[in-house]
Order: C-alpha cells, then structure tokens, then sequence
C-alpha cells in the first residue's frame, strides 16, 4: 500500500496524499520514538508527513525520510512533507528564515507544503509563547496579508512547493483571498475536523474557493497537556461509531477517518504504533453507505479538543488601508479591546451575554467609532461559530467584530 496512490490536486496544480502521518506527540514522548515511527510507516507506506517547528521533530523525521531514501524504499519525490511557520515569526523579514531554519533541522531542499500554522502573531521571541514580566502573552501586531506574501516569496524561491494555512477561520481566510495583489491562493487550511466537529460550514466555504481542509484531532486527538481540554469524551469510545464499525467489521478508528475522506477532506492520523499506523491505511478498503454518512452527520456536537486556551487572543480583525487593528482577547472572565491605531485599552465584563453585547455597542460609541460594522453572528448559534479558532472552546458564545 502506497498512500501516494490516494491524492488529491491542490489548487496550485500540486498534489497531496488524503492520508498523512501525524507526527505531533506530547513533550514528554522521546524524540526516538517519532524517528521510529517515521520509518515504521514509511515501510508501512505513508507518504504524506505533517510536522511543524513547534514539533521539535524536524531532525528525527528528516533523518527517517534519508534513510529510507539511502535504502531505496523511496525517493525525494515520492514524499509529502509539510512543515508550519510558528507564531513568533510572523513578521515578513522572519518568515524565509524560519522555513530555512526547518530545511536545515529535516536536510530537505524544500518542503511540499509551507502553512501558517495559526493566525496570531506573537513577538520574535525563542520562547513558544513569549510572556512578559507579568506573565501576560506578548502578542504581535502584524498584518496576516505581509505573513501571507512572504509565503508567496517561499514558494517563488522554490523552498516551498505549496503554501497554505492552518487554524484559519473563513474570515480570516477571506482577508487571504481578497487581499489586493494576491498571487497565490493558500492550498490549505489544517484545521480540527472529525465527527464531533465536523466543520460543515468551512468545508462547504473552503471548497466554494478550491481549498483543500485538512483534518487534525481526526481520532479524537491527543491529550497534548494545557493544548487540550482534559474533560472531553474520548470520540472512539462514541455508541453510534462503535455501531457502525461493527456493522463494517472494521474499528472505530477506521470509521473515524473513512468519514472524513467521503467527504472530501484530507485526513492526518498520528499513531507511532505499528499496528494501528497499518491499521489506518485500511482506510482506503471500503465505503460507507449514503445513510451511514448521514448518521455519522449527526454526531456533530462542536466539541473542541485542541482549544490552545492559555493562548488567550481570539480574533484579530484588521483592515489593511487604514492599518486600523482591533485586538480583542480574554482573560478569565473579562474580554479586552484594544485600539492599536491610539494604543487605549477597554475591558469589558463577560460574565453576561446581554452585557457582552451592550458593552461593546458602549465601546463603539465611545471611541471605537472607524470600526464601522460590528456584526453580532446572531446571538450566538454555535454553529455560525465553530470554525472560529478557538472560539467555542474559550467562549461558546461570541459576537465577531469586523472592520
Ligand atoms: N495545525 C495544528 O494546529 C495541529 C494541531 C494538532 C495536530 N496537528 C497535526 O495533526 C496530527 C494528528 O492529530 P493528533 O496527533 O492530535 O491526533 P489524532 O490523529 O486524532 O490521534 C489521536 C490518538 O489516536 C491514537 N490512534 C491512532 N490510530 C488509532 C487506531 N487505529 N485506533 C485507536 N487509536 C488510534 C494515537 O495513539 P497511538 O500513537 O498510541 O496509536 C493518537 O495518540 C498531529 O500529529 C499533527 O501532525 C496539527
């Protein structure tokens, strides 16, 4: 089984294996292991990998991918390797660098695909997520179209195949496409996507504009420390899956991924045992029915495993002409809007939807007045929000402010 016989074509004419090799594991995982693993399911056949700097992975996957190309398993060409550009370079001067730094740690002369790995830009720093004395996130302030032409510029030196994004919301990704100039479209967006989160909404956006949705956390992700909510249900354990996978005499693990692949999606699935990496290339061994893809519709709850809640900002509105931004983010129970055209600050109390909504028309009257549309997305239906990165899980209910 080879998993490049399973493609799908991007928009930049590329190609890109419907099943990828999760290679993110919890800190705590040694290093070894995901070399190990790498090698495991390259002789397994997987031919599509998903790393990030922030994975601290790079080296160990590079070093699989040559060995197996020193063997003669595989050549360069045959392997999909991603990588992602972490937060604290989003800045255009450091985005080259930081994609240089990846080839260097995986000794690859590109990657097939470059994405933003989220849309908040935190200050050039070496630490993850750069805090001040205080202990308060340092957030950046750049325009995500700058981030996204410096990709543009990637892909133009040929250190990057494909570009694309990651954890965008469609907003977000509408700031991308209309952006004046634009000279390529992302290929794109990984976002959390599986039976209880089943991203209707930016599925149906992301294929309207011919880009690819890439899912994570398809198995129910992993319990990655503070990144997860500790209190979700374990989506494998779910009845009505465990009904289905009997049915097909398969796992639910299967079920889970077949689901996502019917729907046109391409699925990442992070295993580093050997058995369940082959037990998820079955993937491609069977269907599901019209009916069972219905039933497995209606498992869709909106829950969010990979909720980044420590990350704290939530939306970053910004118009690139009058280079007027609106921060908006939350601590504990009060949200802050932030002016960054004057500097001034507001907190506002959360602790009530009626109040939330008062409060912010309150600051628009007072000096928040070049924000000339606030849009409440009616008051607040989860599933107008749930593409919103990380918005149901930090605050289920949240009007969206535009520009
Ligand atoms: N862009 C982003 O912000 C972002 C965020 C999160 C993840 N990702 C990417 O997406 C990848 C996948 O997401 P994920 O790692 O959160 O989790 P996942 O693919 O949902 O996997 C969750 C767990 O399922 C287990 N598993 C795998 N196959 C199984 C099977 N057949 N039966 C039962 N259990 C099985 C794995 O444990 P074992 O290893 O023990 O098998 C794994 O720990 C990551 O590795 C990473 O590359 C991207």
């Amino acid at each position: 089984m080879d998993s490049r016989r399973y493609v799908m074509e991007l928009n930049d004419g590329n190609i890109i294996p419907v099943l990828g090799f999760g290679t993110a594991a919890p800190i705590e995982v040694p290093k070894r292991e995901c070399l190990e693993a790498t090698k495991l399911a390259i002789d397994a056949g997987y031919r599509h990998f998903d790393s990030a700097s922030v994975y601290h992975n790079e080296e160990e996957i590079g070093q699989a991918i040559r060995s197996k190309i020193a063997e003669g398993i595989v050549e360069r060409k045959d392997i999909f390797y991603t990588s992602k550009l972490w937060c604290t370079s989003h800045r255009p001067e450091l985005v080259q660098q930081s994609l240089e730094e990846s080839l260097r740690k995986v000794q690859l002369d590109y990657v097939d695909l470059y994405i933003i790995h989220f849309p908040m830009a935190l200050k050039p720093s070496k630490e993850l997520i750069p805090k001040d004395e205080n202990g308060k996130v340092m957030y950046d302030t750049v325009d995500l179209c700058a981030t996204w032409e410096a990709m543009e510029k990637c892909k133009d030196a040929g250190l990057a195949k494909s570009i694309g994004v990651s954890n965008f919301n469609h907003k977000q990704l509408e700031t991308i496409l209309n952006k004046p100039g634009l000279k390529y479209k992302p290929v794109c967006n990984q976002v959390e996507c599986h039976l209880y989160l089943n991203q209707r909404k930016l599925l149906d956006f992301c294929k309207s504009k011919d880009i690819v949705l890439v899912a994570y956390g398809v198995l129910g992700s992993q319990k990655y420390g503070e990144w997860v909510d500790q209190n979700t249900p374990v989506l494998l354990d779910d009845p009505v899956l465990g009904a289905l996978a009997k049915k097909h005499k398969r796992s639910p693990a299967l079920i889970a991924l077949r689901y996502l692949l019917q729907r046109g999606v391409v699925v990442l699935a992070k295993s580093f045992n050997e058995e369940r990496m082959k037990e998820n290339l079955q993937v491609f061994e069977f269907h599901l029915t019209p009916e069972d893809m219905r039933v497995l519709d209606g498992l869709n709850r909106n829950i969010r495993y990979v909720s980044a809640s420590f990350m704290e900002i939530f939306i970053m509105a910004s118009t690139r002409s009058s280079c007027t931004h609106l921060v908006i983010w939350q601590t504990s129970h009060t949200l802050m809007i932030r002016d960054l055209s004057s500097g001034s600050s507001m907190m506002l109390n959360t602790s009530q939807e009626a109040r939330v909504k008062f409060t912010v028309e309150e600051a628009c009257a007072v000096n928040f007045c070049h924000f000339h549309k606030i849009v409440n997305v009616d008051f607040f239906k989860d599933s107008d929000l749930h593409d919103f990165f990380p918005l149901t899980a930090l605050f289920p209910k949240l009007f969206f402010l535009e520009v």
